[in-house]
């Protein structure tokens, strides 16, 4: 990163305590994972203005010109129950929780950002965002979570080949919004979340879940393991974050991981 001018900030969250934004960067992600392993105590968030391997799931490239908001922050490690489902749901909804915060105050309120399961944002049928967990284990130990968050902000414009799906604030609403403040709302919520989380566990995350949820009361079609296609009306998600579906045999189904989420009474 030599030469890729940075700024520190002491932040007063009860996990998160430093960060650090840099002009461009590979990958948040791969810088946080990096100084976890080399240096721990050197930061628990990163920010970017633009990355040049922004990574998406399942290996996507994830475009991160300037004007979005790419960061990384280090979960604390806890045990968030036996399925990764329920991290990526209470990640999902810090994240949109703090979309909708700042779009209220922008008085757009009619601009809401939902959750497609697990933690894709959407903005009016688009992607505004997603979120991308990393885990590293030692043995059956998990040794650190990182969370990388990647929102279309300011961009007037999208890649050609993303425009179709895919939304920024600023499309969205006309408006330019601070990336700096999203910032400290995403963190400020996933702070709250993870006290909570200690506090209550998931007692909350279903019924926050149903607030927010794009799929919800609709029926769906999604890839789930070895490519295999699973049909069937949403109607909530379980205690360990896994989406719930009545099939057409009215049977219910447990989906604790899936891609591709499509809905197909649109
Ligand atoms: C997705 O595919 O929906 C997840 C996209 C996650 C992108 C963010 S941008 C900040 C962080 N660094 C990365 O390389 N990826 C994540």
């Amino acid at each position: 990163m030599k030469g890729k001018g940075f700024r520190k900030l002491v932040l007063e969250f009860e996990n998160f305590h430093h960060a650090e934004f840099y002009r461009e960067v590979d990958s948040t992600n791969l810088k946080l994972l990096e100084w976890l392993k080399t240096e721990p105590e050197r930061a628990d968030v990163i920010i970017a203005a633009t990355q040049t391997k922004g990574r998406g799931r399942r290996e996507n490239i994830w475009f991160s010109p300037k004007g979005g908001l790419w960061l990384s922050a280090r979960i604390p490690y806890f045990d968030f129950g036996k399925h990764l489902s329920v991290l990526n749901i209470l990640c999902g909804l810090s994240c949109v929780k703090a979309c909708n915060s700042i779009i209220n105050e922008m008085n757009m309120s009619l601009a809401k950002t939902f959750l497609r399961w697990p933690n894709d944002l959407i903005l009016l049928d688009r992607k505004l965002g997603g979120l991308l967990i990393e885990i590293k284990t030692v043995g059956r130990f998990v040794k650190s979570i990182v969370l990388g968050v990647g929102i279309n902000v300011n961009q007037k414009t999208l890649p050609a080949q993303i425009k179709k799906q895919a939304i920024s604030l600023m499309i969205a609403t006309k408006k330019r919004f601070s990336r700096y403040d999203l910032m400290l709302r995403i963190l400020k919520e996933l702070d709250m979340m993870i006290c909570g989380f200690k506090e209550k566990g998931t007692e909350d995350m279903a019924a926050d879940w149903k607030s927010v949820s794009y799929e919800i009361g609709r029926r769906v079609e999604i890839v789930t393991g070895k490519g295999r296609k699973t049909r069937g009306k949403v109607v909530g998600i379980g205690r360990s974050g896994e989406l719930l579906l009545i099939d057409d045999n009215t049977d219910t189904k447990r989906i604790f991981q899936g891609f591709g989420l499509k809905l197909l009474d649109k």
